[in-house]
This record gives C-alpha cells, sequence and structure tokens, in this order.
C-alpha cells in the first residue's frame, strides 16, 4: 500500500513554484461532510494568522452559501464573480481571469479580524450543473479521437495553470470543495491539487468507494503526466504533477464512552487495512448542534463554538495534523 499515487522516478518534478498549497476535497459519495470539512478546516486555518482561498466547484453552491446569503449571493456574485464564468468560456480562463473572481466573505473575516488571517473564496453558480456536457460538447466537436484526447488533457490542466499566477502566491493554503462526482471540474480540481483529502462517514456506502476513487485518481495522474512529459502539452507552462493522498477524514462519527461506536469502528479499520488511502488520526464527530445548520451563518462552526467544546479541540487537532502533514508551516 502506499499514500501516494503511482509515478515513475523521471516524472518527480514538482507542479509547482510557489510554495502555496493546493488540497481538493472530494469523495464520490454526497453528503459525506465535505463541504463542511471544507468550510471549517479554512477557518481554523485562518484564524491562525494565515491566509486561505476556498473554491468552490460545486454546483450545489453549498460551500458559497455557507458564507454569503442567497440573495446576497444573487445580488453581488451571481452575474460576474463566480467561477462558473471562468469555465464558461472557449476555454477556461481565456475570457476572465481566475483571479478576478476572488472575492472576501465579510461575516467570517470580521470574526477573523483579531487574528490577522484571511479567508476568501470563489464562489460557484447553481448553473454548473451541466458545465461538464457543455464543456465535453465543445471539446470533442469535428476533431480526431488524439486531438480530441490531447484537447481533454488540456483542459485537465486549466485550473493548475491559472493557481500559478503570482496573485495566487500570497496564500498559505487553498481548498478546493469538489462536487460528489468525476467530472471535467473535479479532473481539474485533481490536477491542481498538491493533496487530495478524502471525506466520508464511517458506513458501508461511504467508504465503498474509497478504493475505487485511488484508482481513477491514479489513473489521471499517470495520464496526465505522460502527456507532458512526451511533449504533446499544448501549454508551454504545464508541469507533470506529484499529487499525494492526505488520507480520509472520518465525519459524523457517534461516540459512545469515548469511543467511536462499534458499527462505525467496522468501517474505519476496514479503510485502514484495505484502501489506499489511510484514515487520518483525527476524525469530525457527528453534531447536529454545531454542524447541522451549516450554510446558515456566514461563520462556520469551529470559530462559532466554545473553544472548550470537544467539537472544537476535536477540529483544531485535526486542522495541525492535516498543516504538519502538507508541510505548509502553517500548524501553529
Ligand atoms: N460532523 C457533523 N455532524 C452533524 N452533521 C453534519 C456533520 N458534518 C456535516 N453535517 C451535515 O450533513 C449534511 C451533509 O454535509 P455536507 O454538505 O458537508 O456534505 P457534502 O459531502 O459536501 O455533500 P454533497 O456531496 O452534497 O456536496 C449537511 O446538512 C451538514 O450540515
Ligand atoms: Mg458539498
Amino acid at each position: 500500500m502506499t499514500a501516494l499515487l503511482v509515478l515513475s522516478p523521471d516524472l518527480l518534478v514538482d507542479r509547482r513554484e510557489c510554495s502555496v498549497q493546493v488540497i481538493a476535497i472530494m469523495n464520490y459519495k454526497g453528503g459525506v461532510g465535505k463541504t463542511t470539512l471544507t468550510a471549517n478546516l479554512g477557518a481554523d486555518v485562518a484564524s491562525r494568522g494565515h491566509k486561505v482561498l476556498l473554491i468552490d466547484l460545486d454546483p450545489q453552491a453549498n460551500l458559497t452559501f455557507s458564507f454569503y446569503g442567497v440573495d446576497q449571493w444573487r445580488e453581488e456574485l451571481s452575474k460576474d464573480a463566480t467561477i462558473m464564468r471562468w469555465y464558461e468560456g472557449e476555454m477556461p480562463g481565456r475570457e476572465v481571469e481566475l483571479q478576478d473572481l476572488i472575492v472576501t466573505p465579510p461575516r467570517v473575516n470580521a470574526e477573523l479580524e483579531e487574528s490577522g488571517g484571511r479567508l476568501d473564496l470563489i464562489s460557484s453558480h447553481l448553473k454548473l450543473i451541466d458545465i461538464d456536457l457543455r464543456l465535453a460538447a465543445r471539446l470533442g466537436a469535428g476533431t480526431t479521437l488524439g486531438e480530441s484526447k490531447r484537447k481533454f488533457l488540456d483542459l485537465h490542466g486549466c485550473l493548475a495553470r491559472a493557481l500559478r499566477h503570482e496573485e495566487f502566491e500570497r496564500y498559505d493554503l487553498v481548498l478546493i470543495d469538489c462536487a460528489p462526482n468525476f467530472g471535467l471540474v473535479t479532473k481539474t480540481a485533481i490536477v491542481a491539487s498538491d493533496h487530495v483529502l478524502v471525506p466520508a462517514r464511517p458506513d458501508y456506502l461511504s467508504t465503498l468507494g474509497i478504493q475505487y476513487l485511488a484508482s481513477n485518481c491514479d489513473e489521471l495522474v499517470a495520464e496526465y503526466n505522460d502527456y507532458v512529459n512526451h511533449g504533446a502539452a499544448k501549454n508551454d507552462s504545464d508541469r507533470a504533477i506529484r499529487t499525494r493522498y492526505l488520507g480520509v477524514v472520518f465525519t459524523m462519527v457517534k461516540f459512545h464512552a469515548k469511543k467511536p461506536i462499534g458499527a462505525q469502528r467496522y468501517y474505519m479499520e476496514d479503510v485502514r487495512l484495505n484502501s489506499d488511502i489511510l484514515p487520518l488520526n483525527g476524525m469530525i464527530r457527528d453534531s447536529p448542534r454545531y454542524f447541522g445548520d451549516a450554510g446558515e451563518g456566514g461563520v462556520p462552526a469551529v470559530l462559532r463554538a466554545p473553544v472548550t467544546d470537544d467539537v472544537v479541540v476535536e477540529f483544531r487537532k485535526l486542522t495541525t495534523e492535516i498543516l504538519d502533514s502538507v508541510g505548509t508551516g502553517a500548524a501553529r
């Protein structure tokens, strides 16, 4: 078993030249806590005095609505300042620069003021729902199979290229909240990321796809690196990638006598023994009180709950574990 995607030694080239670390938060399974983890992890890191950018790539836009009310989003962001504007052009990024879509959600940043940290967002749009189909139709039309494949691989690298812009060097961490699928937009997130973090509920259906996800990610990375390393890349700035699995974070864990309940421990152990993506030590307990109303307050639970609450104590440990593993030096 390995915690690294499969790569041949000649491909061990760092994708990024700047130090900002990018984490994709993904799982095929819906409702496992991806968005809740993204919002709270981002807020916790920012509360340590760091600059964090969240990117919402899910058409459900739940991450966006964790920081903006629907009316505010509609009035201030929906027309010009969502990721949809970036993906919908002839080729993503051709008509608008990614950095021009960054917004600073006011409520959470008011909470962060004393810490010196900052939490920025590139918001999503409900209409992103059919972007995969529209991109595929555009890229596949009227070309040979080989040329079509190269176009798709070029597209897979679009977010990585955009994040290499110097504007993003001011961030310590970029977190990408993915939709529960492995479509084109999700693939752009994987190619753009240094790390993949997989939230999962410790139950049968949520853990079922983890190994499948790992092999699909391996395949994507190998294919992309093959494309870049054999001179087929359309863009000179494309680089081989070295995406690493950070691990599985168990979410909505139910505790009894300070331990996860037996039924959940069974699935946690199953992932530990049988998956290429290993569980992290930290986990997030089931807390409908603090996490059940995600999206309503504009301020994630980790900044709202009392600092002595189990939820916050555990979450802070998890954040430290993730930052240590990522190696941003941000784990203070
Ligand atoms: N630790 C937790 N305790 C209790 N409820 C939680 C917890 N984490 C998330 N939830 C709730 O579970 C639901 C699903 O969470 P979330 O939206 O974060 O999952 P998701 O994986 O992003 O879903 P989707 O695949 O639809 O994007 C939400 O209503 C959220 O408030
Ligand atoms: Mg979500």
